[in-house]
């Protein structure tokens, strides 16, 4: 893997793969000490072009548990507001050495721009509507973990809301069916893709018919950013059919695992007391968040140096600088 671009690249089995060296991530990440120096002397750059809380921090969390420099890059305070073009800021990013580079752009397709342009290894942050492949990731593993699984065989899950709009449905559709995974998305025809020709999934209007036969339900984001026409009568309406609320949260079965990417409108697409719910893991998804980027980082750049990955996570090393092993010991 030279890049992470796609969702769709990844197979079942790298998925499944990625997951199992997150749990490493997560072991080193309770440590007191939370950092193994498996990327010292390797930096990582965050491109970000649209607003972005937990990807951003997360990224820049995970390169520094690895020990890797970070560097910021925020549209707001660039070049870009004097006019300097993607392409010339990814090559000055790249002058100053990273070897690699997270982005996110409003524009789908952006990352693959820039990972045409430059040697560093490419991570898609979130492009657009399309894709959010490390958001899928992080999805995958909240959810195989807390339903004790390696894979998604037999589970349904339904995605609610804003699918049109959403790179984290997309990504999570291609991740969770590679998965074993039956999807149902829920939401009302206007914010449905007009097309959906090749998406392995069912299409529903009712979430109240579809709440009672899942095993995890995963709330989107109604996002107005990306809304150009009236897409909804209003959202007082969408709550109250689509909105996870008070009232379902109470007739869902308890062993119902309850998603979301987070930012959260709470009281819109999901009521506050279901965000707070023991059956909602949205805060562990945000903590997964963490290990699986530290997993990804590490598949890119350290692939080729990998030494030691053993079982109880207890050791990870690293030719280091000067080829000498460099051992991590247990925390
Ligand atoms: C999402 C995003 O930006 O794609 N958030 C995230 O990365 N956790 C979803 C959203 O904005 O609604």
């Amino acid at each position: 893997m030279r890049h992470l671009l796609d969702t769709a690249d990844l197979s079942g089995d790298d998925i499944v793969e990625l997951l199992e060296l997150t749990d490493e991530f997560v072991k080193v990440s309770a440590r007191s000490i939370p950092k193994v120096p498996a990327l010292r002397g390797r930096t990582v750059a965050s491109l970000f072009y649209e607003d972005s809380t937990r990807t951003r921090l997360s990224f820049e969390t995970a390169a520094k548990r690895l020990s890797a420099d970070t560097m910021t890059f925020s549209v707001g305070t660039s070049s870009v507001k004097k006019g300097e073009s993607l392409r010339d800021t990814a090559l000055t990013i790249e002058a100053m050495g990273v070897d690699a580079v997270v982005v996110r752009h409003g524009s789908s397709g952006a990352p693959h721009r820039v990972a045409s342009w430059i040697d560093a290894a490419v991570i898609n942050g979130g492009d657009g509507w399309h894709d959010h492949p490390t958001q899928a990731l992080l999805d995958c593993y909240t959810l195989t973990r807390r339903l004790g699984t390696e894979r998604l065989d037999g589970a349904r899950i339904a995605i609610v809301g804003d699918i049109k709009h959403s790179r984290v449905a997309r990504a999570d559709i291609s991740a969770f069916t590679a998965l074993g995974a039956s999807v149902t998305l829920v939401a009302p025809p206007t914010l449905l893709p007009p097309s959906r020709a090749g998406w392995p999934v069912e299409v529903s209007h009712h979430l109240d018919e579809v709440l009672g036969t899942v095993d995890a339900v995963y709330l989107l984001r109604m996002q107005r950013e990306r809304m150009t026409e009236a897409l909804i009568p209003s959202l007082r309406e969408y709550t109250s059919r689509y909105g996870l609320t008070h009232d379902r949260l109470r007739r869902l079965a308890d062993d119902v695992v309850v998603m979301h990417p987070g930012p959260m409108n709470r009281g819109i697409e999901i009521a506050p007391e279901a965000a707070d719910d023991p059956r909602a893991v949205i805060v562990d998804q945000v903590r997964n968040g963490v290990a699986v980027r530290m997993a990804v980082l590490f598949e890119l750049l350290a692939s080729e140096t990998r030494a030691v990955s053993e079982p109880d996570g207890a050791v990870v090393s690293d030719p280091g600088v000067d080829g000498a092993p460099l051992e991590i010991s247990r925390g």
